[in-house]
């Protein structure tokens, strides 16, 4: 009896022996750092014995995968992230991920999956990131992606996809990050994109896209940054009215984009920055450039920019921006002018603005598209802006002179008597002296006098006035 009880304890003790061994062993060619299993070694053809079963985060990167079989990974089911990628895994048994259900991360992007079972994430509804980029997955349906309702980050690059069927999101609602590039894709649907409200960031660059029509935008409310670079597009167009508030990047440089309607960027009302390089454009329409009104960066270079005086009112506002990149803008027509920089043919227009409200109809059809009234509302702009300046210089003498008034009575004082002995010195010789020269002489006196000046006005340093009112001096 007693025999029997102790021999039951000494298995009882083995079996935990063995149990907390394995808990802390860490298969061969791997390792192990805590709850984290690293075997990237490159041998591994299968998945290595021995994990422990407390494993949170596995990676068998850089192996040599090539079925992923039913129930693979449920004895790791505390597994809160995997990563399988490049490996050759061309099947995945739709069981694979069963019994991973705490899974937030799973990497499986540069393997040979070609076709994908309906339902095989639906066992790991906690996923927030999905990689599966650089496969072979052509087609994409919506039992592809059933049950991913945390899914944030969502990776097809690289797929050879050519069709996803309409709906195929649906369950994705908290997906803000889809990459779609580097496809064959040639058509997307209105219903294409259904349920994701909350996607910021969508790449469909690379991609065979002819034609894009907002239109089929409308489901994306929230979305921030549109990526359409080298497609095809030879159109960009509206189709119904609407407003896309969030927008703020929309990259469309590497297409062939001929004329640009300017419906798509009236309905963009947010939009900052704008790539249209490396496309065929000849010159922008002048609603277009107007309602770039939130416009900070744009991209022009690597088009067919015609330098006839029509290209006046887009170099005008490029003038407006910080930091405008239209330095390797380079004219393409007409034959005089051809590759030199935009710039410097616009510089010989010595005054730009009035050549263009001064030109008469042009039988050239490129300028065709540049209606009247939208020249007087640019001219109405600068009107404004120039009455402003002069309202803010004047205000910013009378400024100066109020506060050294204030501060320095004495040499005012002295400056008065002083420039008084100077005008009857003078008396004989010239009375008219300009306003500008006795401003001069009081700034320079007063320069000599007074060293706080320095700071503002510093002959070495020259200084000129914004628009804003602000005095911006070169160091
Ligand atoms: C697993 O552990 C057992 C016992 O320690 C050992 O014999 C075996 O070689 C290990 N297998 C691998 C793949 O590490
Ligand atoms: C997968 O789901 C789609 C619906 O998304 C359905 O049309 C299709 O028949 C399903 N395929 C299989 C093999 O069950
Ligand atoms: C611009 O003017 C300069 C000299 O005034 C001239 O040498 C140059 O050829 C002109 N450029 C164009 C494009 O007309």
């Amino acid at each position: 009896m007693l025999g029997w009880r102790f021999s039951c304890v000494l298995v009882q003790a083995a079996v935990w022996l063995l149990l907390s061994k394995g808990e802390r062993m860490c298969p061969t060619s791997c390792r192990c750092e805590g709850k984290l299993v690293y075997c990237e070694s490159g041998i591994f053809q299968d998945i290595p014995q021995n994990i422990t079963t407390g494993c949170q985060g596995l990676s068998l990167r850089y192996n040599n995968l090539q079925v992923l079989m039913p129930y693979q990974f449920a004895h790791l089911n505390q597994l809160v992230w995997l990563y399988l990628d490049h490996n050759s895994i061309n099947a995945v048994d739709v069981l694979a991920f069963h019994g991973v259900r705490r899974l937030k991360e799973l990497i499986v992007s540069s393997n040979k999956i070609a076709h994908l079972h309906n339902n095989t994430f639906s066992a790991i509804p906690n996923l927030r990131n999905l990689d599966l980029s650089y496969n072979k997955i052509q087609s994409l349906q919506p039992g592809h992606l059933f049950g991913l309702r945390k899914l944030q980050n969502l990776h097809l690059r690289s797929n050879g996809l050519k069709q996803i069927v309409v709906r195929t999101f649906l369950e994705c609602r908290s997906l803000e990050f889809l990459d779609l590039g580097y496809n064959q894709l040639r058509s997307l649907s209105r219903t294409t994109f259904l349920g994701l409200f909350r996607l910021k960031e969508l790449h469909l660059e690379h991609n065979q896209f002819s034609r894009i029509n907002f239109y089929i935008f409308p489901r994306l409310t929230n979305l921030q940054a549109l990526y359409l670079q080298w497609n095809r597009i030879r159109a960009v167009s509206q189709g119904v009215p609407w407003t896309w508030f969030k927008l703020q990047k929309l990259d469309l440089s590497g297409n062939e984009i001929q004329t640009l309607d300017p419906l798509v960027f009236q309905s963009l009302p947010n939009l900052q920055t704008l790539n249209l390089e490396s496309n065929k454009l000849r010159s922008v329409p002048v609603e277009a450039v107007a309602a770039w009104t939130s416009v900070t960066t744009i991209g022009l270079a690597g088009n067919a920019w015609d330098c006839r005086p029509s290209i006046c009112p887009l170099m005008a506002w490029l003038r407006t921006l910080r930091d405008a990149k239209d330095i390797s803008m380079i004219c393409s027509s007409p034959k005089s002018t051809q590759g030199e920089r935009v710039v410097d043919v616009v510089g010989n227009y010595s005054n730009c603005v009035n050549v263009i409200s001064s030109l008469p109809p042009s039988p050239d059809p490129s300028t065709t598209s540049f209606p009247e009234i939208p020249f007087e509302h640019m001219a109405f702009h600068k009107i404004i802006a120039g009455t402003v300046a002069l309202f803010l210089s004047v205000s910013l003498i009378l400024l100066v002179i109020y506060v050294s008034w204030r501060h320095y009575p004495n040499t005012m004082r002295q400056l008065q008597q002083h420039s008084v002995k100077h005008k009857r010195r003078k008396k004989g010789r010239k009375q008219e002296q300009d306003l500008n020269s006795q401003l001069q002489e009081y700034y320079l006196s007063y320069h000599s006098n007074s060293e706080t000046m320095d700071s503002l006005v510093n002959e070495s340093r020259p200084c000129t006035c914004t628009i804003s009112g602000s005095i911006e001096c070169e160091v």
